[in-house]
């Protein structure tokens, strides 16, 4: 039996690995895909999902736009990262999966509505779409199993000194998610920096010899060259599909359980995630902390996964 799975995300480079690690995992049911503005504008991002879908030969998951922007916020991009389209590098495709025409908070709540199960939600960006979802209909709530975010981080921030970019650009819809009391799970920078598109992975999504993998080596060319001008890490890290792991693979990934808080109103450092791994502030445990991932069994459930995609 494979797990029911929304996937809200803003490709972006790493959120097409993870739409692909949705698609095609065995232990996944990916029933809808989400987009939301962050990387880049939600024209750009709820198109390139498409792509990416169509890349793959994955032609029947519904791809609905969300929120332009944050709650309360103005929106801020990361072209600089993925290219003034999301997608800087390979020649994009016409995309052949249609947009649904509902919104992305109805086709979330027809998905819960229709599954027999819980559904997992997993969210690459910033985490709007989730929020909304859990402000406009509390009566879904108990259909939603958990939600795992790639976002955050345990230690500094690659958008300011202290925040994550994915967190940084909508706070407020993170700390709403954080506070509903849905099962939750961080998988912020402290893990995803150790996924790293090494020479060895590039080769592994080569040899695929797939249109898929082929693809994903020259969104790989870009994102390697991206993060080595920006961060200085030529090994770019493949932040978003750690979060898929979670649910694929569970035992990629080790959390701990404990406090998290989200810096609202910080001058220098709103976004930054409080994890209070020692306990000093006395408050209830709220949230899954991914702390470390076993990065060789990673990329082998990537691979599993992009193995059966076109
Ligand atoms: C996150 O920000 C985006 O640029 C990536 O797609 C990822 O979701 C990493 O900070
Ligand atoms: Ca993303």
């Amino acid at each position: 039996m494979s797990l029911p799975v929304i996937l809200d995300c803003d490709p972006g480079h790493d959120d097409v690995f993870a739409l692909w690690f949705g698609a095609g995992h065995p232990a996944l049911d990916l029933r809808a895909v989400t987009t939301v503005g962050g990387n880049v504008p939600l024209e750009f991002t709820q198109y390139n999902a498409r792509v990416a879908l169509t890349v793959a030969g994955v032609l029947d998951v519904p791809v609905a736009a969300g929120a332009s922007g944050p709650l309360e916020r103005v929106l801020q991009t990361a072209e600089w990262i993925h290219g003034a389209n999301g997608l800087g590098g390979p020649e994009l495709p016409e995309p052949e999966v249609p947009l649904d025409a509902r919104s992305a908070t109805e086709l979330m709540a027809d998905t819960l509505l229709e599954a027999s199960e819980p559904v997992a939600i997993v969210a690459t960006g910033p985490i709007t779409n989730v929020a909304v979802l859990l402000r406009d209909r509390p009566d879904l709530v108990g259909r939603i199993r958990e939600v795992v975010w790639m976002g955050g981080s345990t230690e500094r921030g690659n958008a300011t000194p202290y925040a994550e970019f994915n967190a940084l650009v909508d706070p407020e819809a993170l700390d709403l998610v954080v506070r509903s009391g849905v099962p939750f799970t961080m998988v912020g920078l402290n893990v995803t920096h150790t996924a790293l598109v090494t020479t060895e992975v590039r080769e592994r999504v080569v040899a695929l010899g797939s249109r898929t993998g082929a693809f994903g080596d020259e969104l790989f060319e870009f994102f390697c060259r991206t993060n080595h001008e920006v961060f200085g890490m030529p090994e770019g890290p493949l932040h978003d599909p750690v979060a898929v792991a979670v649910l694929a693979d569970p035992g990629c990934v080790r959390t701990v359980r404990t406090r998290l808080d989200i810096e609202l109103a910080g001058t220098e450092t709103a976004g930054a995630t409080s994890v209070d791994f020692d306990g000093m502030l006395d408050r209830e445990a709220n949230a899954d902390i991914a702390v470390g991932l076993d990065v060789p069994r990673f990329w082998d459930a990537l691979e599993l996964a992009l193995t059966r995609l076109a």
